[in-house]
């Protein structure tokens, strides 16, 4: 039996699994463990499961002398010092594909939800004001037709250009490993998404410059990482309608508080991270990561592993 820390309760069934196989414990609050806490139980794990929101430093890697195998509960890992836990020979799972659908189903959502006014639409029948049909009432802008600009063509890049098809919108899309520039994607687009991973490069790749280079009537969405996008950046396109509007799934800082000067900017929507957030895929991440965190346990090869160097194969492109 190895020692188990979990960062927080999952959804499903899948924590009994590694209860009944391991010392499993699981941090019993809604927020995160604060540090110390952090530090004080992984310190003595051998396997962590974590959250994209533990930081998983090198700091913390190093302090975790016992600790032989990581899973994230996340397909994006950037919490992770993913360096130092190959240079320790830690494997670190992750959650690739199961949230694929979710998270493109919500990047169209968002589409339609700021172009439509959906939100505003909402908050303006609650409050009571709707008293009549108008022929240009909260009027939008339509998805159906539109150009649509894909930053990031991985696995849910390519699920949102599949539904936007249906939309008989033009693609274009921009990545690693091809596609057009993206000085020419945000030029011609109508919308912006976002679906590259957060690393050194793409960390405010959507910045002042970025911004001003997109058409004033364009929408930007973002349900990959709220850092490759510069929030003050995008409040002064927003207040300057150097843009028509942003929905985020993800920010930065996330959780935004309350009082952040984004929060009042025109023509903006946020919700709280919810890419992956259905009942079905959440648990089917929890599965995913109670699995590797079991082979990885176990001296096996991790079924999703994010650093497959450590089993002496190449790192993903
Ligand atoms: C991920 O998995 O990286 C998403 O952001 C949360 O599901």
């Amino acid at each position: 039996m190895a020692r188990i820390f979990v960062t927080r309760s999952l959804p499903g069934r899948a924590l009994e699994r590694l209860a009944d196989a391991h010392e499993t414990e699981v941090w019993p609050d809604r927020l995160p463990p604060p540090r110390p806490a952090l530090e004080e139980r992984a310190r003595s794990a051998e396997g962590l499961l974590s959250l994209l929101t533990d930081p998983i430093d090198a700091e913390l890697i190093a302090a975790c002398q016992e600790l032989r195998a990581i899973s994230n509960y996340a397909v994006g890992v950037d919490n992770v010092d993913l360096a130092a836990a190959t240079a320790r020979g830690i494997p670190v799972g992750n959650t690739p594909g199961v949230l694929t659908d979710s998270t493109a189903d919500l990047a169209l959502a968002l589409m339609l939800g700021i172009a439509r006014r959906i939100v505003e639409g909402d908050e303006f029948v609650q409050a009571g004001e709707w008293v009549t049909w108008e022929p240009g009432l909260l009027l939008g802008h339509d998805l159906h037709g539109a150009t649509v600009g894909i930053i990031g063509f991985g696995r849910i890049g390519q699920a949102v250009a599949r539904r936007l098809d249906g939309f008989g919108c033009e693609i274009l899309h921009t990545s690693r490993s091809g596609g057009v520039e993206l000085g020419e994607l945000l030029e011609r687009s109508d919308f912006v998404t976002l679906h590259c991973p957060l690393t050194a490069e793409t960390r405010g790749l959507i910045g002042a410059e970025a911004l001003r280079r997109m058409k004033p009537s364009a929408y930007l969405v973002n349900t990959a990482r709220g850092p490759i996008v510069d929030s003050e950046a995008l409040r002064g396109a927003l207040e300057q309608g150097e843009i028509a509007g942003a929905a985020l799934d993800v920010t930065e800082p996330e959780p935004l508080p309350a009082d952040h000067p984004l929060l009042g900017a025109p023509n903006l929507v946020v919700i709280p991270h919810l890419g992956s957030a259905t009942h079905a895929t959440r648990e089917r991440m929890a599965d995913m990561a109670v699995d590797n965190l079991l082979a990885g346990l176990a001296g096996e090869r991790m079924p999703y592993c994010a650093n497959p160097q450590v089993y002496g194969e190449a790192a993903r492109a």
